[in-house]
């Protein structure tokens, strides 16, 4: 099922579960016995295509592919490829069909005939990022950052995402897994940031009330999201007179979407997040190739 990651809806909470415990014994055994003793038996080469910026998830697919001994190769979609000549976006894909890479990771800011092209292609893929919708990597290494606290109980907790929902891919995704896994989603969202799907209470200090992690999300500017001002901004009096876990998914604006200190708080889970990313796509690479 690894082999066309995208959407999450065909995992069963078994499936999901036995991910995330075995990916918590991957890491524990690369921290005793070292990469060297999970190498790919077979030279794969992954073709990672981002028609959008990215830092986290393009570094760590990469990073993961080495340690993993696989072949990896990242390709930006810009002004200096041919899309600056006018080629869409499917046709660009369809070149990097036609050479046969082992696998593709793709990201792209919508749909663009993507959803199409993945239907027909033979190539295993899995999307880094797509429209508002998909991050499934991103709910995945969130929901692991969670499991390494709380394991099974994972699936009981309250998840309060605070700030611009609407725009925001991560919450595509984990509106998806939340759905298998059994976990409670709501949000602290301006109207006009909000999703339609989920239970909103714009005012913060009533909504992080029984909530057990914050997922601060940014405004996407980018997306025609507009600024929400201080109103959705994390305190630390906030984590520290409800015991609450804060995380971010990145990139993260200090002093916008929280207190310019706070990603070094103690209950902050915000760098345990990126140190997963590695763990939880090497994972996925493992899970695509079986070994
Ligand atoms: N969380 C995330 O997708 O970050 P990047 O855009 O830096 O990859």
């Amino acid at each position: 099922m690894f082999k066309r990651l995208s959407s999450l809806n065909g995992f069963s909470k078994s499936n999901l579960l036995d991910f995330l415990s075995e990916t918590y014994d991957f890491k524990n055994a690369v921290h005793k016995q070292g990469w060297g003793a999970f190498q790919s038996p077979e030279k794969r080469l992954i073709a990672q295509i981002f028609f959008e910026p990215s830092t986290r998830t393009r570094v760590s697919f990469e990073l993961a592919a080495h340690r993993l001994g696989l072949n990896f190769a990242h390709f930006q979609m810009d002004d200096s490829t041919s899309l600056a000549k006018g080629e869409s976006i499917q046709d660009s894909l369809k070149v990097f069909e036609s050479l046969n890479p082992d696998l593709i990771i793709f990201r792209s800011k919508s749909d663009e005939g993507l959803n199409q092209f993945f239907q027909n292609t033979s190539i295993p893929y899995v999307c880094a990022g797509l429209g508002n919708e998909y991050h499934p990597t991103q709910a995945l290494l969130d929901i692991f950052t969670l499991f390494e606290i709380f394991k099974k109980d994972v699936c009981d907790l309250k998840v309060l995402f605070v700030g611009d929902t609407k725009a925001s891919r991560v919450v595509g995704s984990h509106l998806e897994l939340s759905k298998i896994l059994g976990y409670n989603v709501t949000q602290c969202s301006d109207q006009a940031n909000s999703r339609k799907e989920i239970t909103n209470n714009p005012d913060l200090e009533s909504a992080i009330e029984g909530s057990d992690i914050i997922i601060r999300l940014r405004t996407q500017k980018e997306r025609g999201s507009s600024l929400e001002g201080d109103s959705f901004k994390i305190l630390s009096k906030h984590l520290n007179k409800n015991k609450l876990y804060l995380m971010h998914p990145g990139p993260f604006l200090r002093g916008e979407d929280f207190e310019s200190h706070l990603p070094e708080h103690n209950q902050s889970l915000i760098w345990k997040q990126k140190e997963n990313g590695l763990f939880v796509r090497s994972m996925v690479y493992r899970k695509i190739w079986s070994f």
